[in-house]
């Protein structure tokens, strides 16, 4: 494929009103601080969706800024790739309750299930439909309302996440501006370090599943981060070696906001200094596959990049996935 086939014409962001901090927690009885949250995270606070607010309605938020940006309108839209670890129902899809929020009548719509390397995968999937002719205009969203899939009585997880949504609208590209790699992985074998055990096909919900709490997040803390700082520093080396670039010539890196140090460990793998790495897990916590496009919404909104940058985006999830993007916007 001759790259750049797609660009992203326009970025929305879509978060809660209702903000959490470290220090919140103590009313719901967590035995927990501030500085040991800061200090393994660098997390202070997330966003928390309030009655009513909800996998869709935090999709439609950021869908509807990134569409006004794009200057696209809803009937243009012909494909809706809605990347999330938390949808609404389990059938159908969040992707069609988002179209029919949008009102979006000529576009095809499905979930995408790929944690938080989703939006990642999300962009492929549409630069691919795009290249075959199958859609013009897509809208690709990392959505998730994490709150409603942690376990609120366990500290090892509950502090780690945060609920919101990012958005993309995806075109035919123009001007050399567009998807200039793409890098995406899987490793199912470890499927079992970062997982809601029970609730599913497989295990359906009864009152075991209940009682066990079996139908929440589980995470196994250490390894997950032993994995995560390899494979998104793997994942850093191919997003620049298949565009054909160097660290310099990045302007700004966008990891996953999981934890600050594992944000570090990949800054320094790719010899970014700090003042090119994009940082808000601080103020949002981990938003899975909301994370990379809020992050680039908020990058964008800054001034930090604009019309021709070239921005390194890199995730790394539950399955395990792992995904990297270069992007000039
Ligand atoms: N507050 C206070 N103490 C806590 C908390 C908490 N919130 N959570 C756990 N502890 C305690 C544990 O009980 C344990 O106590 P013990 O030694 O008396 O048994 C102690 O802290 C150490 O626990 P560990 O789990 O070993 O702590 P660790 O240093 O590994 O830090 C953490 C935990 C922050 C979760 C870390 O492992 C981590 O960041 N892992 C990566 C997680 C991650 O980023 N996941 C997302 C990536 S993939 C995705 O985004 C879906």
């Amino acid at each position: 494929m001759t790259r750049p086939v797609a660009y992203l014409a326009g970025v929305g962001r879509g978060v809660p009103e209702g903000v959490m901090t470290n220090h919140d927690f103590a009313s719901i009885g967590i035995e927990t601080s501030h500085e040991w949250i800061m200090e393994r995270t660098g997390i202070a606070e997330r966003r928390i969706a309030r009655e009513g607010e909800s996998t869709t309605t935090l999709a439609a938020a950021a869908a509807r800024q990134a569409m006004t940006r794009a200057g696209v309108d809803a009937e243009e839209l012909d494909l809706i790739v809605l990347s999330t670890a938390s949808p609404d129902r389990l059938l159908p899809s969040t992707g069609v309750d988002l179209q029919a929020e949008l009102g979006a009548s000529r576009a095809a719509a499905f979930d995408l299930s790929a944690a938080c390397s989703g939006w990642l995968y999300g962009l492929s999937v549409a630069e691919g439909m795009i290249m075959s002719g199958t859609a013009r205009t897509a809208l690709v969203v990392g959505s998730e309302k994490m709150s409603s899939i942690i376990d609120w009585t366990d500290r090892s997880t509950c502090v780690l996440f945060g609920d919101g949504a990012g958005a993309a609208i995806l075109r035919p590209s123009v001007d050399g501006r567009g998807i200039l790699s793409s890098y995406l992985r899987s490793d199912g074998t470890l499927a079992d370090l970062l997982y809601r055990p029970h609730g599913g096909a497989k295990h359906p919900f009864d009152e075991q599943v209940l009682a066990d709490r079996s139908f929440f997040v589980k995470m196994a803390g250490r390894e997950v981060f032993k994995h995560a700082v390899r494979s998104m520093a793997e994942a850093v080396d191919h997003a620049l070696s298949d565009a054909g670039m160097k660290a310099d010539d990045i302007d700004l890196l966008i990891p996953h906001q999981a934890n600050m140090r594992i944000i570090d460990a990949t800054a320094r793998h790719a010899g970014m200094p700090m003042d090119r790495v994009y940082v808000n897990v601080d103020r949002y916590g981990n938003t899975s596959s909301a994370s990379v496009p809020i992050a680039l919404e908020e990058a964008i909104s800054e001034g930090r990049v604009g019309e021709g940058s070239t921005v390194l985006m890199v995730a790394f999830g539950a399955g395990f996935t792992w995904a990297s993007t270069v992007v000039r916007l």
